[in-house]
C-alpha cells in the first residue's frame, strides 16, 4: 500500500510542469534526484512530540531557517508578519502553561512565534512600495497604480478581524515553508496551535510592538525515545486528495 502510494506520488512529480525551473536554474539537470530527496525528507519529518533537550541547532543552519522565513511569499508581497525567536529557557518555562502543557516548548532548541502585524494600512503599503522602489530601482511614482490596488484591497475589508484573518493565512505559508526547509536540513519541528495566543502576546510583550500571535513552531532534534517518530503517516490516498480537471 505504501509502495503504491509512493509510486503514484513519484509519477505525478515527474510531470514536467511540476518542476520549478522557470529561471533556468543550474539545478535543472539534477531535479529528479532532488525530487527523490524531497520526498524522502517529507516522509522523514513528523510533528515531534519529544525533543532532545541536549541538542542545539547549529547557528549556520538556524540562519538558513531564518532566511527561509523572510523569503516566504505573501499576497501582494506585503509580509504582514514578524517571526519572534525564543531561546531563553526562563521565558520558555513561562510559556508551557500557555501551550496546553506541551513540553516541546522547553525541550526544543528554538521556538518561533508566528505573529501578524496589527497595522496593515495605507502607511504600511507606502512603506512597502518605498522598499520595492529601493530594491528594484523603480521610481515610487511608477508604483502608485500598484499601491492604489493594494490600498483598495485593504479598505474593502469589512473590519480589523477580516484583515487579521487574511494576514493569518499569509503567516501559515511561512509556517509551511519553515517546516519543509527544516525537514530538508534534517531538523525536527512541531507546529503548534495548541497555545493560548493572547497569553503568548502578554508574556512576550507582542501587543506593545503591534503584533498578535497566531501559531508557533518548535524546532530542534528528536529524542531517541520519541515514539511518534516510528508511527506511520496517516494520509488519505493521493488520488482522493489530488484531482486532475481537464
Ligand atoms: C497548524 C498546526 C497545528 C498543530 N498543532 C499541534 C500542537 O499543538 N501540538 C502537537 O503536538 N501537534 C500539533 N500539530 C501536529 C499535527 O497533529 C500533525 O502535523 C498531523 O497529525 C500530521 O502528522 P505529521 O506532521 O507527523 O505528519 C499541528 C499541526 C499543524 C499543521
Amino acid at each position: 500500500m505504501l509502495q503504491q502510494f509512493l509510486l503514484i506520488l513519484r509519477t505525478s512529480l515527474k510531470r514536467e510542469k511540476c518542476y520549478p525551473v522557470s529561471r533556468n536554474h543550474p539545478l535543472k539537470e539534477s531535479i529528479l534526484g532532488i525530487s527523490e530527496q524531497v520526498l524522502q525528507q517529507l516522509h522523514w519529518r513528523y510533528a515531534t512530540k519529544k525533543f532532545d533537550p541536549t541538542r542545539t541547532i547549529p547557528d549556520d543552519l538556524w540562519q538558513t531557517l531564518e532566511e527561509s522565513l523572510v523569503l516566504t511569499p505573501s499576497s501582494f508581497g506585503l509580509q504582514p508578519w514578524k517571526f519572534f525567536v525564543i531561546r531563553d529557557p526562563e521565558i520558555c518555562k513561562q510559556l508551557v502553561e500557555h501551550s496546553w502543557g506541551q513540553t516541546q516548548v522547553t525541550e526544543a532548541s528554538h521556538l518561533v512565534v508566528f505573529a501578524i502585524k496589527q497595522q496593515v494600512d495605507a502607511a504600511y503599503v507606502d512603506r512597502y512600495v518605498a522598499r520595492m522602489s529601493e530594491v528594484q530601482g523603480t521610481p515610487v511614482e511608477a508604483l502608485q497604480g500598484f499601491a492604489n490596488v493594494v490600498k483598495g484591497f485593504l479598505t474593502q475589508m469589512p473590519d480589523q478581524a477580516a484583515i487579521d484573518a487574511w494576514a493569518a493565512k499569509q503567516v501559515y505559508i511561512a509556517l509551511g515553508q519553515f517546516m519543509t526547509c527544516a525537514a530538508l536540513l534534517e531538523i525536527d519541528a512541531c507546529p503548534m496551535e495548541g497555545i493560548n495566543p493572547p497569553k503568548y502576546d502578554e508574556v512576550l510583550g507582542l501587543g506593545e510592538q503591534g503584533y498578535r500571535t497566531i501559531v508557533v513552531c518548535t524546532a530542534g532534534y528528536r529524542a531517541a525515545d520519541d515514539k511518534s517518530a516510528a508511527r506511520p503517516k496517516v494520509r488519505f490516498p493521493l488520488p482522493e486528495m489530488v484531482q486532475q480537471i481537464g
